[in-house]
């Protein structure tokens, strides 16, 4: 059975101050919180045992709304975080819910309307350890970058000042217990996070990992700033425009 952890912890600075109002992750996009894409787009994928890792701000506010993820069709549990050391670490956080399956990690502020479902499928039967999902963007500089050389994936960076590609790292992760070990081994980066982006690129250049990646072709959004919460509600609303 493959399970699935929504990261919903963090402060939001760059959200406030709507965020001293409630979390993050239950801001309004168009007509529902945010949290509720990440949530839906699981159970389209048929994970339905689901564990939301909070920490931050106002993380009441979150299993308030959610409850036990009976009115989803879920079976929800949390997991503290505290303090935001970084995606990673939140994922560590999970560890004893995630047990001896394969996992999908969605962060809570990323939004992908055509779903996940495919990009998931076929994850816990194959020899992998990661999946990734890969989108071509503006600006890689602000995210996680993939460096690909003759169709394969040889490198990670997170943020990098000169990105080695235009194809940045989209926050959803299919990953295998094995991933742990690498995690584990994880020092603090420079802005004092345990970083994904590093535990994958470890993974991609040691030979005792497998890493594949997928280039995601519809939209997405990372609802992290003002602009991209507007942009993803006028998407929604076009899109129920058109229904
Ligand atoms: O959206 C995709 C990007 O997400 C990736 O390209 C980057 O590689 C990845 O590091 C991440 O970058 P962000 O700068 O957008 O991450 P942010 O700190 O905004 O965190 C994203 C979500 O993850 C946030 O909504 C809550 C969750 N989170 C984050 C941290 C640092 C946690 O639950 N705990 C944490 O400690």
């Amino acid at each position: 059975m493959v399970k699935g952890i929504l990261l919903a912890g963090g402060y939001g600075t760059r959200l406030r101050p709507l965020t001293y109002i409630t979390n993050k992750h239950l801001l309004p996009v168009y007509d529902k919180p945010l949290i509720e894409y990440g949530l839906e787009a699981l159970y389209l994928a048929g994970i339905k045992e689901i564990c939301v890792v909070l920490g931050g701000a106002k993380p009441e506010d979150v299993i308030k709304y959610l409850g036990n993820g009976y009115k989803y069709g879920v079976n929800l549990s949390y997991k503290w975080q505290g303090e935001p050391k970084g995606i990673a670490h939140g994922i560590l956080c999970a560890r004893d819910f995630v047990k001896e399956d394969a996992f999908v990690v969605h962060l809570a502020d990323n939004i992908f309307p055509n779903g996940i479902s495919d990009f998931v499928k076929g994850f816990e039967e194959s020899e992998y350890d990661a999946r990734i999902y890969l989108a071509k963007v503006e600006h890689p500089e602000r995210y996680g970058v993939a460096e690909i050389k003759d169709g394969s994936l040889v490198g990670l960076e997170e943020k990098p000042k000169k990105p080695k590609s235009n194809l940045i790292i989209t926050g959803i992760y299919c990953l295998k217990p094995s991933a742990f070990e690498v995690i584990e081994q994880l020092k603090p980066s420079w802005r004092g996070e345990l970083e994904i982006t590093e535990a994958l690129h470890n993974m991609v250049i040691s030979q005792n990992y497998k890493v594949e990646y997928r280039i995601l072709e519809g939209p997405w959004f990372d609802c992290g700033t003002f602009d991209n919460i507007l942009d993803a509600g006028l998407f929604f609303k076009e899109r129920m425009r058109g229904r």
